[in-house]
């Protein structure tokens, strides 16, 4: 039986990119628009192009470089924001706008303080404006699921009559129950006459946990594309986790009769890949994607997969392209040995960034004695950090000590982006504040530490140290990740890496608040 397509529509770069303290560059946009390729998602929302500065240059990036899947901005349903969308989209292979406006009375009334008529004229004249730039064009009715019925009909068949040829139904604050959404869509075909024209589409929010159950429900009375981000990322309790719906999809597609034009074994890199540049880790019981989603700890369980797998696991882990045995690299291991264990965890490496992880790999053998999957995956966020960050601070040398009965004291060596070598010295409560006053003292950016915590990436005494820290700088939050076996050290390379971040983010508002292109 052929099964009926769904289309995947990504929009890790914008709703994800909206929850706290997911901030990304423009270039680790681009780094997870690759990502997102090589997956085979069908659409990735690049951002919200009249949001900022910032954003409008991540989607015409992002619309410049990706050119298989459509690429979509964000655009309220204001001139401005339409024509913004359409500047930063027009270099794309497949561009798409994707216009948004409240339908629910609760939103009209509180929100935009406008009536059912203006509210209409504006959907309807905002779905014209963005098809007078491009054939593609979606809607969404933000707050839906919470609309009156037969006005969110009404708006519609005028849109669809307009010109979107994407009708998406959001579950904009996560308050369906699925067979109400599943009714909803069912409703909306029976009742829009001319639904036929356009693709059925569903947003679902988490607020409930229900995001993906939601969405499921959707496919199976009709929907043909479902958004949602990876690791489920999203505003407040988050999107649907896209990764789930695909391989709910994949697993149970005799139940389903649908399908996707993902590459599943993409999902597990796509996964690290979110995590490591948001800082945001992966819960340990998640599904799909977890570090437990294929361990087995009971006896019985044990049993049963040593006997045969299917009898307690539903998804090949392969199929979602999960390490599987770790081979363990050491010392002694050569450079073809590691591009290759590297190729396998599904990094594409030139000859000098080969050549770089090989240097990487060496110094971390000599102190650790074997060097297990999780530890490549560190040193390559490393080593991508290093590499996005190669016009800022650089650390060359860091020197601390510590004890019950010593004053905490740091010193440390580090090259900004003139190319000057400064050391300074401070000391601190504790030896982690020691290090970041030496800090402040060279790159002198004031900010407030939010978030500071280190985990263990292997077993073991020689285990890397993981930091994960979030500073605070006026509204902006910015991670910064580092590690080491040295856990001081890798707390000195994650909040360099935050300031890093911070100082690229401001100059790229910098620069483009003094030259956003007209569209
Ligand atoms: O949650 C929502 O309603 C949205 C829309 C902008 C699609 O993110
Ligand atoms: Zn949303």
């Amino acid at each position: 039986m052929a099964h009926e397509q769904v289309k995947i529509f990504d929009t890790t770069l914008r709703d994800g990119e909206q929850a706290a303290g997911a901030g990304m560059t423009t270039p680790e946009k681009l780094e997870i628009a690759r990502q997102l390729d090589r997956l085979g998602v069908d659409v990735i929302e690049a951002g919200f192009a009249a949001s900022s500065p910032g954003d409008f240059e991540a989607v015409a990036t992002v619309a410049r470089e990706i050119r298989r899947p459509i690429i979509a901005s964000l655009a309220r349903a204001h001139p401005n924001d339409v024509d913004q969308a359409w500047g930063a989209l027009k270099g794309a292979g497949q561009p798409r706008i994707h216009v948004f406006l409240s339908s629910s009375d609760i939103h009209l009334m509180h929100q935009l303080r406008k009536n059912r008529e203006e509210v209409m004229d504006m959907a309807v004249s905002m779905v014209a404006r963005a098809k007078g730039y491009c054939e593609d064009v979606e809607f969404s009715a933000m707050d839906a699921s919470r609309t009156e019925p037969e006005y969110l009909y009404t708006m519609l068949r005028a849109v669809i009559d307009a010109g979107a040829t994407t009708i998406n139904i959001p579950d904009t604050v996560g308050y369906s129950i699925p067979e109400e959404f599943a009714q909803l869509l069912m409703d909306i075909q029976e009742n829009v006459p001319n639904i036929h024209k356009a693709v059925l589409s569903v947003h679902c929010h988490n607020d409930l946990g229900l995001g993906v159950a939601n969405s499921m429900a959707a496919i199976q009375v009709g929907a043909r594309q479902v958004e949602g981000c990876i690791n489920g990322l999203g505003e407040r309790a988050g999107n649907a986790a896209l990764e789930e719906i695909i391989m709910s999809i994949e697993t149970r597609k005799d139940f389903l009769g649908v399908t996707t034009n993902v590459d599943t074994t993409q999902i597990y890199r796509t996964s690290r890949l979110v995590s490591d540049v948001t800082g945001f880790p992966i819960q340990p019981n998640k599904a799909v994607v977890g570090l437990n989603a294929f361990r087995h700890a009971s006896g019985i369980h044990q049993d049963g997969i040593l006997k045969e797998r299917s009898t307690y696991e539903v998804m090949d882990p392969a199929s979602i392209g999960w390490p599987g045995t770790t081979l363990v690299l050491g010392k002694l291991s050569g450079r073809a040995g590691l591009r290759s264990r590297l190729e396998e965890l599904g990094y594409q490496l030139d000859a000098d960034e080969l050549a770089q992880a090989f240097e990487g790999f060496k110094l971390l053998a000599d102190k650790k004695r074997e060097i297990t999957d999780p530890d490549l995956e560190a040193l390559m966020s490393d080593q991508r950090r290093a590499v996005s960050e190669n016009t800022s601070f650089t650390m060359e040398h860091i020197q601390v000590s510590c004890g019950d009965h010593e004053i905490p004291t740091a010193t440390v060596k580090l090259t900004g982006p003139d190319g000057f070598t400064t050391t300074d010295a401070a000391t601190g409560t504790g030896p982690v504040d020691a290090i970041y006053k030496a800090i402040n003292r060279i790159v002198q950016v004031p900010n407030t530490l939010a978030e500071f915590t280190v985990n263990s990436i292997t077993e073991g005494i020689d285990a890397i140290g993981q930091v994960t820290i979030r500073i605070q700088k006026d509204e902006g939050v910015y991670v910064g990740r580092g590690s080491d076996t040295d856990i001081l050290v890798a707390s000195a390379k994650a909040y360099l890496n935050a300031l890093n971040r911070l100082l690229a983010m401001e100059e790229a508002k910098k620069e483009s608040a003094a030259g956003v292109p007209n569209p």
